[in-house]
C-alpha cells in the first residue's frame, strides 16, 4: 500500500487508514454520516508502535462507534493520550466514557482545565496535559507532534496539530464545512470555498487571527488539511485554503 490514502471518493460513513508506514499510522474512525442531520465530526487516532492517541473523539453518541472501530486497529487500552483541540462538546463530550476505560492523559490548552471536573474527573492534575498558550511539541513514539497556537478559531484556548511523519495538519474548526458530497476528501475547490465562507464569517474571530495562524503554519511540507467537520483538504488545494483565510472578514470584522 502506498503511504498516503488521501483519493477522491473515501466514503465517509467507514473508517480509513489515510497514512501508514513501518510503525505509524493515522486513521479516520469513520464517524461523519454525511446528511444524518446532526453535526458531523471528524474523529482520528494516531497510531505509532503500537499507542494511541484519539483526537477530537467527539460526542457522547458517537462513541460506541468511535470505539468500535478503533478496536480494529488498537487494543483501546493502549489509547495514551486523548486530545481536544477545544471545549466544544462535539470534541469532548465522550470524553467521561473514555477515561472510563482507558488511562489516557488528555491534551488540552491549560485554559480549559479548570472545566475537566465538570466531566466528573476528581484528580485532575493527574489526568490532564496542559498546552501553554505559546504551543509545544509532544515526542509520541518515532513522531513529533507539534500543538501550534490557533487561539481564537474559534476557541480562545485552540491548537491545531502537526504531525512530522505523515505531515498531515489536523486543524479543528479551521477549514470546517457541512459535507453534502459523498466524499471525505474534497475534490471541487471552489464549491467547497463556498461551503466553508459562512461557517467562519460566523465562527472565527477576526482576520487578524486567521492571518496570524497561517503565518505560522504555511511554511510546513503540509500533505493534507484534516479538519474535525467536513473534507479533507487535499495537497493541490492548499495554497488556495490558505489564501481564502488570509482574506476572508469574519466575526468582529462584521460588525
Ligand atoms: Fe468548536
Ligand atoms: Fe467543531
Amino acid at each position: 500500500m502506498a503511504k498516503y490514502n488521501i483519493n477522491y471518493g473515501l466514503d465517509p460513513r467507514r473508517d480509513h487508514i489515510l497514512y501508514k508506514d513501518e510503525d505509524h499510522k493515522v486513521i479516520y474512525l469513520g464517524t461523519n454520516m454525511s446528511g444524518s442531520g446532526d453535526m458531523d465530526v471528524n474523529s482520528y487516532i494516531i497510531i505509532n508502535k503500537k499507542k494511541g492517541m484519539l483526537l477530537d473523539p467527539g460526542g457522547y453518541k458517537i462513541f460506541p462507534k468511535v470505539l468500535s472501530n478503533i478496536s480494529k486497529y488498537l487494543n483501546p487500552k493502549d489509547i495514551e493520550y486523548i486530545y481536544m483541540c477545544h471545549q466544544d462538546p462535539d470534541v469532548a463530550g465522550s470524553v467521561p466514557l473514555w477515561r472510563s476505560i482507558t488511562n489516557a492523559k488528555l491534551v488540552t490548552s491549560w485554559l480549559w482545565i479548570r472545566f475537566l471536573p465538570h466531566f466528573g474527573f476528581e484528580d485532575v492534575d493527574s489526568v490532564a496535559h496542559p498546552l501553554p498558550d505559546e504551543g509545544s511539541e509532544l515526542s509520541f513514539g518515532s513522531t513529533i507532534l507539534e500543538f501550534i497556537p490557533a487561539h481564537f478559531l474559534h476557541s480562545p484556548g485552540h491548537f491545531t496539530i502537526y504531525d512530522r511523519r505523515s505531515k498531515f495538519l489536523f486543524t479543528g474548526d479551521i477549514g470546517i464545512a457541512i459535507l453534502e458530497d459523498p466524499s471525505l476528501v474534497i475534490e471541487d475547490m471552489d464549491k467547497h470555498i463556498n461551503a466553508m465562507k459562512p461557517l467562519h464569517e460566523r465562527l472565527m474571530a477576526s482576520n487578524v487571527a486567521l492571518k496570524d495562524w497561517v503565518s505560522r503554519v504555511s511554511s510546513l511540507d503540509i500533505e493534507a488539511i484534516i479538519p474535525q467537520h467536513g473534507g479533507i483538504i487535499p495537497k493541490k488545494h492548499i495554497g488556495r485554503f490558505f489564501n481564502f483565510l488570509s482574506n476572508l472578514r469574519c466575526g468582529v470584522d462584521l460588525i
